[in-house]
């Protein structure tokens, strides 16, 4: 496999800045040898800058969690574009189900969203994926379809090129219950699809598409051996050096020469 896999770790909102500066430290430590892989960590947005100083110098990417899309203004208790970059950030994840299911985002939002990012440097880690009532109705394809279309409408195919995004099935967030690796398979080949017609089959090529939901080093290579599974946006397996640089070094096995 000659593909670039990228793993992030989505920290949510756990790590004080001086336990956030500890974790970042023992990443950091354990992925020296990390060559092929691409790797990203999304800490809370107090611990961005610390962290950055941590893995400046390294392979390791830095991403918020969430940003606002106005440049500046009366919104208390908003972050901006500019501000999540000048920690040193380059990556923000936007749309994850647990903003849009707790802090009211809908496709709308996440598209304001995408795009000011793209404005201001920072490549959006895009999260999209269907509830298990939407499962067990047999709607994911279209709930997943609507959820690309409407929220990357508008993006250039050069502006394409930036956005990774992350198929999350909301049913298999911190539950412990991972879609089978042809579960993930089958919607990550539909999401390409839909990607193909709407920016051109060279573009829908190119997109990184990870998968997330329970990802573990146990299930990592299963999923990631599937064609169209090209990384993975880990939840609670990030929160710990020695399992989140498992999952990296799993990744970087699978793209040996
Ligand atoms: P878990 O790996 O804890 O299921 O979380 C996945 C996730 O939501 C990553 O953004």
């Amino acid at each position: 496999m000659s593909r670039k896999i990228i793993i992030a770790g989505n920290w949510k909102m756990h790590k004080t800045n001086s336990e956030a500066l500890q974790l970042a430290n023992q990443i950091r430590i354990k992925t020296t040898d990390i060559t092929r892989t691409g790797m990203i960590i999304c800490p809370p947005f107090t611990a961005l800058a610390p962290v950055y100083e941590v893995i400046k110098d390294t392979n390791i990417g830095l991403g918020a969690q969430n940003m606002y899309w106005e440049k500046e203004g009366a919104f208390t208790g908003e972050i901006s574009p500019g501000m999540v970059k000048s920690t040193g950030a380059s990556y923000v994840i936007i749309g994850h189900s647990e903003r849009r299911q707790y802090f009211g985002e809908t496709d709308d939002t996440v598209n304001k969203k995408i795009k000011t990012a793209l404005e201001n440097g920072l490549k959006p880690i895009v999260c999209v994926g269907e509830s298990l009532h939407e499962r067990e109705e047999n709607i994911t394809d279209r709930v997943v379809k609507l959820q690309v279309e409407l929220g990357l409408v508008g993006l250039s195919a050069d502006q394409m090129k930036k956005v990774i995004i992350a198929y999350e099935p909301i049913w298999a967030i911190g539950t412990g219950k991972t879609a089978s690796p042809e579960q993930a398979q089958e919607v990550h080949l539909l999401i390409r699809n839909i990607l193909s017609k709407m920016f051109g089959s060279g573009v829908a090529e190119e997109i990184t598409l990870q998968y997330g939901g329970s990802v573990k080093p146990g299930n990592a290579e299963s999923l990631l051996s599937q064609n169209d599974i090209d990384g993975a946006l880990v939840g609670g397996a990030c929160l710990k050096a020695d399992s989140f640089s498992d999952i990296i070094h799993i990744a970087e096995g699978l793209t040996k020469a």
